[in-house]
């Protein structure tokens, strides 16, 4: 069984963390019990972090206490919420697949909810959030009136993060649906920045709007808005990849379009970059719940909340075989 798993945090300051000082790591081989080093060298050695850190962790995520500075209803059950945090917080959220969890400060810890950011403001202290309220904890976040608890900062809120890094001067496309647009926002920036031409296509899904547009409205993109699971959907995805030479494809959305997208590349027998939203569910974000545990037939069990994964075994996995 082939295990060379890639920690997202790994070499971050929150890295050796609990699994290392367990034995349990994602990356570190000899930190998995066994005694040779096989990892994918990524510029840090974990075990090497672990020993001179007198075997312990390093401190792990806190808690924030921030403040409401916009909430606002902004589609079907759909609110924005713009929370003041601080800036060095802000400055760690603005990569791609950046999150945090929130919860209303009156409430138990089994409130956190993982949620991605949609804008950090690094010069201003605050990250925004969109959030559908569609179960027990996202209904008691909008109901929301004062302080938030915010923890974080994590960064597996996208799968496929190193092609979204490196790609650059490349044709791109990337596909938000519904409440995902908000999660695509700071993989546009990040692209765009990088001198890609970017197409977008924006389907409003069950939000029933488009609310990422005064955000985009600066960046050098194509734009197209359509249904994405519809016939015509399919049809302008299939227009643009046989037309552009897309290196990249970032699925923004539900498995059911990471799948549909997947079955497309797979129809034109082409190769691009495929980058997905994570859409496990996540619980602790530190690998330690389980709660997100996914057997992948080569790499057995893994951890998604952690471990960048290739987008297409998971999304296959989960729907198909679960
Ligand atoms: S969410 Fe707890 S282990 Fe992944």
């Amino acid at each position: 069984m082939h295990r060379r798993l890639e920690c997202i945090d790994a070499g971050s300051e929150y890295c050796p963390c609990y699994l290392a000082e367990t034995k349990n790591c994602i990356t570190c081989s000899q930190l998995q019990g066994k005694e040779f080093c096989d990892c994918n060298w990524t510029g840090t050695c974990i075990l090497q972090e672990l020993t001179m850190n007198r075997n312990k962790v390093k401190k792990q995520r806190d808690y924030y206490n921030g403040g409401i500075e916009e909430f606002d209803k902004i589609g079907q059950d759909s609110f924005l919420l713009k929370l003041k945090v601080t800036k060095t917080l802000a400055r760690q959220l603005k990569e791609p697949g950046s999150y945090v969890f929130i919860r209303d400060n009156n409430l138990p810890q089994y409130f956190d909810t993982p949620m991605s950011v949609m804008k950090s403001d690094e010069l201003n202290g605050t990250i925004t959030i969109v959030f559908k309220a569609v179960g027990t904890k996202t209904n008691q976040l909008k109901n929301i009136k004062d302080n938030v608890l915010i923890k974080g900062p994590y960064w597996n809120g996208v799968l496929g993060l190193s092609y979204i890094k490196k790609v650059k001067g490349e044709n791109c496309l990337v596909l938000a649906r519904g409440i995902s647009q908000a999660p695509s926002l700071l993989s546009l920036e990040k692209l765009v920045k990088n001198n890609n031409h970017v197409t977008l296509i924006l389907d409003k899904g069950s939000v029933g709007e488009i609310f990422i547009n005064d955000y985009i409205k600066s960046m050098s993109i194509e734009i197209f808005e359509e249904d994405l699971m519809s016939e015509k959907g399919s049809v302008l995805v299939k227009h643009i990849l046989t037309n552009k030479n897309i290196s990249l494809i970032f699925s923004a959305g539900s498995d059911l379009l990471h799948m549909k997208i997947i079955k497309l590349i797979d129809e034109l027998d082409i190769k691009p970059y495929l980058a997905v939203t994570n859409n496990t569910e996540i619980c602790c974000g530190e690998g330690i719940c389980g709660g997100c545990t996914t057997r992948l037939k080569n790499e057995g069990r893994v951890k998604p909340c952690k471990t960048q994964i290739d987008a297409r075994k998971i999304i296959e996995r989960r729907v198909l075989i679960d």
